[in-house]
């Protein structure tokens, strides 16, 4: 089934789509205009904001969710066979899912906590320490991917530097995940409490992003890539109050507010959740691969 909003999105899509995977279970139609894990929301590059996850690796850890096995398993059928390049691995959330097929794995991450988490958890990954820019490939790759943190690179120049790092024919796969909380009331509530704060981008809570639209355009207006697909992964969970305020802790649009307001931001969500809250967790994959 294909919600019209859905259909705005894989239409968008549609010059070179192959397939758009909507499952039974996909989120409710306001979902699709409410991504509320956008870092920053316009896609330019705060360098302040994209340094804050360091400090939070344990809320993020605890809070953040992974992503989808089929996610996993489709990328690497989409892939040529070789090594595989992943940009912003964090503490290793996507990672841990490609290392498990036993892929010759290498990870950029410019956080050294973050870093350490990683290489905790996926000693078999090598991991280069530092930004994507600066990054150097020693070999080409058959795959790049970057979870949740493509919008971290540099606008102006993450099309080139993926292409320097990709073999020919070679595959690009950039995916979000987006968490909302499943009831619209509750939803509003937060997003007000949000607004007070000032936090008016970003938030977990307010219904925007332009992330889908960029991408499509960047991509999509990029001859170097072709064969672009897009794929929608959806499903239901439920957060303890405690690791739902986890989730809101390891967002940058509230690490960035001043220990005591977002403390008191914390308290005042807390107060709006009961003791569990339902979530409708989405993650979006877009697919390309070098045309030469
Ligand atoms: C939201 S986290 C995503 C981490 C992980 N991929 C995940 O899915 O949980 C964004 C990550 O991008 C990293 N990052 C920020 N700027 C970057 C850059 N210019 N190049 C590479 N990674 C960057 C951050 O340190 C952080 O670990």
């Amino acid at each position: 089934m294909c919600h019209s909003s859905d259909f705005r999105l894989v239409s968008m899509w549609s010059r070179t789509i192959r397939h758009a995977l909507l499952r039974p279970g996909d989120p409710p139609a306001w979902l699709n205009r409410h991504p509320p894990d956008v870092e920053e929301e316009t896609m330019t590059v705060d360098r302040k904001r994209s340094v804050v996850f360091g400090e939070a690796v344990e809320e993020y850890e605890a809070a953040r969710p992974g992503y989808p096995d089929r996610l996993v398993t489709e990328v690497l059928e989409y892939a040529p066979d070789g090594p595989v390049l992943e940009v912003g691995a964090g503490t290793g959330k996507a990672t841990a899912g490609f290392a498990a097929h036993g892929v010759d794995l290498t990870c950029v991450e410019p956080d050294p906590r973050m870093a350490a988490a990683l290489t905790r958890r996926c000693p078999q990954a090598k991991v280069e320490i530092g930004i994507f820019e600066d990054y150097v490939p020693d070999k080409a790759f058959a795959l790049l991917y970057s979870a949740q943190a493509w919008h971290w690179v540099d606008r102006d120049r993450r099309w080139d530097l993926a292409h320097a790092a990709l073999a020919p024919s070679g595959a690009v796969a950039v995916f979000w995940n987006l968490y909302g909380v499943t009831d619209p009331d509750l939803r509003a509530a937060l997003a007000a409490v949000d607004r007070r704060y000032g936090v008016t981008t970003s938030s977990l809570h307010l219904d925007h992003s332009d992330r889908a639209e960029v991408v499509e355009h960047e991509l999509a207006d990029d001859p170097r890539f072709t064969d672009l697909d897009y794929r929608h992964y959806a499903h239901a969970d439920r957060y303890s109050a405690g690791r739902y305020l986890d989730l809101v802790r390891s967002i940058s649009a509230y690490r960035i507010l001043d220990a005591e307001s977002r403390e008191r931001l914390l308290r005042e969500i807390g107060a709006l959740l009961g003791d569990e809250v339902d979530m409708t967790l989405t993650t979006d994959l877009f697919l390309g691969r070098r045309a030469d």
